[in-house]
């Protein structure tokens, strides 16, 4: 690693993976993590907190300030993930309360403070839905000027996840992922066909299941979390011990963007009702189609959206940061 740590802030919603994340941006030496900002999504807002606090004190983290956000999306009600992430939103891990406890300020002032006061444009990473980084943009437009890009996890080019065509993040609150769109930032777009292929191997997740050090032992424990909705525990009582990275992945693509292929394509959220709410329509064709030939078209944002990953790299990256051996990364 050469040069300063770049200063990331991570909006989550934690959340399995969004632990996960939070494990690796405090442990990789490229990265500074100035704040987290919590929001309503895999579950309440008051638990993302007390999740988000837990894995910062299991992870040794220096006191990173950590503030609730919006306990709902802008127009539709929460809807959790509990029957993916447990009753606790994190695993059900039965990991000890924190003993910290968040920030004095709601998420959007803590927002706002942290970026304008980097002495370096922010990198803003959130991973969850994208309700509080609406109301900053709305709030306080002038952040735009300290922000150096964006990277969210959100979004898909091809299949969705709670629906057949929309991602959660963008599901949960569409109209939101539109204002975030619509800022004037470079965004990167890291959807789910990239965040669903980064998965640490079996063998990896076993030696992290058995470290004696909290942190590592954490991500072990995440990685071995299984959605109770699908999981079917093979017979033979061994079972795929593997566990994919998810959240994690794009902040890996923070720490080393050149593991992430992206494309600069426009890309639109469909905000009608009805059974494509929530898509992230990106327009991968190759020459202008009809609407533009007779003048139709209308302008999209043009965002750098993930279309390949290297996997064994990321993996190299997350488990060489989160066991604290520079060695095995790729930019150590
Ligand atoms: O759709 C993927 C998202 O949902 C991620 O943010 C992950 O945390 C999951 O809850
Ligand atoms: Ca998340």
């Amino acid at each position: 690693m050469t040069g300063q740590p770049i200063p990331v802030i991570i909006d989550c919603d934690t959340g399995v993976d969004d632990a996960l994340a939070l494990l690796f941006a405090v442990r990789h030496p490229g990265l500074e993590l100035r704040a987290v900002s919590c929001v309503a999504g895999n579950t309440f807002v008051d638990q993302v907190v007390l999740n988000t606090l837990t894995v910062l004190e299991q992870a040794g983290a220096p006191a990173i300030p950590v503030a609730r956000g919006a306990e709902r999306p802008l127009i539709e009600p929460v809807r959790t993930a509990h029957h993916v992430h447990g009753r606790d939103g994190m695993g059900d891990l039965g990991l000890p309360a924190p003993r910290r406890t968040p920030a004095d300020v709601d998420a959007v002032t803590l927002l706002r403070r942290e970026i304008l006061a980097s002495p370096r444009p922010v990198t803003l990473i959130p991973t969850a839905p994208l309700t509080n980084i609406a109301l900053l943009l709305r709030s306080h437009p002038e952040v735009t000027r300290n922000i150096e890009r964006i990277v969210f996890m959100g979004g898909a080019v091809a299949t969705g996840n709670a629906t057949p065509v929309a991602e959660f993040n963008v599901w949960h609150d569409p109209e939101a992922a539109a204002i975030l769109l619509s800022a004037r930032v470079p965004i990167t777009m890291y959807g789910l066909d990239v965040f669903q292929r980064v998965i640490v191997p079996a063998a990896d997740v076993r030696r992290l299941r058995e470290s004696s050090e909290p942190g590592a032992r954490l991500a072990g424990r995440l990685l071995s979390h299984r959605d109770p909705a699908t999981y079917q525990a093979p017979s033979d009582g061994l079972g795929d011990a593997s566990g994919g990275l998810g959240d994690a992945g794009a902040v890996c693509s923070v720490a080393d963007p050149e593991g992430l292929t992206t494309h600069r394509l426009p890309v639109e959220v469909n905000l009608t009702p009805g059974p494509a709410r929530g898509q992230t329509i990106v327009d991968r064709r190759p020459r202008p189609g009809e609407a533009e030939l007779h003048g139709e078209a209308r302008e999209q944002p043009l965002l750098d959206v993930g279309l390949d990953v290297d996997v064994d790299r990321y993996v190299r990256l997350y488990l060489a940061a989160v066991e604290g051996d520079q060695c095995r990364g790729t930019r150590g």
